[in-house]
């Protein structure tokens, strides 16, 4: 049997997503006898509660992270703070590093990446993920893939079943990863929109929620149904383990862009664009980006929220 050659793993973005994606990885790392996995995020007060839970170290900067890791995984908020990160590493990369990005970026920032890092000697896949922070917890994950082909047989080593279930490989392209990630997204913001009507309207006709959530459950047996449909029937819109709405709207405004780019209506994703703003605009910034539903609610004459979650300040 090929002995493996050991990795040392980074791991930077400490959010919902990445606390949950690291943990999986550093129970791997620490199976395998590897080194332990060095931490980063921004709030530092999040690496020294998670560095205690596990196969982990903590990184003293970006730098020192980047000069002594093999492969660097991270999970960030937008395009913005993943250009200004994964910049910083690169500046200081050891040749041959592998960074494996989980967040969900426009096309043109991950080839911009894929680019940044061919010049320093080293590669960049663009790897989003679909699923919530529990499909992360419980490496449910499926994982998208995309760039240097010798850079994704490392990666491929482990990555199913450390992070996720399955893969889809988009090829060589970085942009296609992101494309296909934003594609995605198109179809669990439009379920949520579609999901957000329709309960709404069995408020308003006086059928029970619990009832049409069955059906729900029973018809629509897939994740983003399941899931989001329970988060609207019970109007519980935690952003603590969610999705939150501004990285939802950071979403729909890259659906939308695409649109835009290529001449191509996106009615659906701009009503939901216009629920998430309502939400939004109602005190919902903090929850789960389901809280769609709260705008559509207003339209309908209902109060935005019902949920145990929600409590805007009374006057
Ligand atoms: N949540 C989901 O269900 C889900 C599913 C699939 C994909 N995604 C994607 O995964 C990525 C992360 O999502 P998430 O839900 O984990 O988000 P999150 O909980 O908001 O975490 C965002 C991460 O980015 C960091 N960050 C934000 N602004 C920063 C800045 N200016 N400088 C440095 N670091 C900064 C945060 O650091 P701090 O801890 O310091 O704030 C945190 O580590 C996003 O691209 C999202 O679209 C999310």
């Amino acid at each position: 049997m090929a002995i493996l050659q050991p990795l040392k793993f980074g791991f930077v973005g400490l959010g919902n997503m990445g606390s949950m994606i690291s943990q999986n990885l550093a129970t791997y790392a620490q199976t395998q006898r590897f080194p332990r996995v060095q931490l980063w995020n921004r709030t530092r007060s999040k690496i020294e509660e998670l560095a205690q839970q596990g196969h982990f170290e903590i990184a003293g900067s970006l730098e020192d992270l980047a000069k002594s890791c093999d492969v660097i995984h991270a999970c960030l908020a937008n395009d913005d703070v993943a250009l200004s990160i994964y910049r910083q590493i690169l500046k200081a990369a050891k040749p041959g590093l592998i960074l494996v990005d989980h967040s969900t970026l426009f096309p043109t920032t991950s080839s911009a990446l894929h680019a940044d890092a061919e010049a320093q000697g080293a590669s960049f896949l663009s790897s989003p993920v679909f699923g919530p922070p529990a499909a992360a917890k419980s490496a449910g994950l499926l994982v998208v893939l995309s760039g240097d082909a010798k850079a994704k047989e490392t990666v491929k080593r482990y990555v199913v079943p450390t992070i996720g279930k399955s893969i889809i490989d988009c090829g060589e392209d970085t942009s296609k990863g992101a494309l296909l990630k934003i594609l995605g997204n198109s179809c669990i913001l439009g379920t949520i929109e579609l999901m957000s009507e329709s309960f709404t309207l069995a408020e308003k006709t006086g059928f029970d929620a619990g009832l049409f959530y069955e059906f729900i459950q029973q018809w629509f047996p897939a994740a983003a149904w399941v899931n989001y449909g329970k988060k609207i029937r019970d109007g519980a819109f935690s952003g603590k383990t969610g999705f939150t709405l501004p990285g939802g709207m950071k979403d729909a405004s890259y659906i939308r862009r695409l649109g835009a780019e290529t001449s191509t209506p996106t009615p659906i994703i701009d009503q939901a664009w216009n629920h998430l703003t309502s939400a939004k605009a109602l005190g919902g910034e903090g929850l789960d980006w389901s809280a769609c539903a709260a705008g559509m609610r207003v339209t309908a004459g209902l109060p935005p929220f019902k949920g145990e979650d929600f409590s805007l300040p009374r006057e």
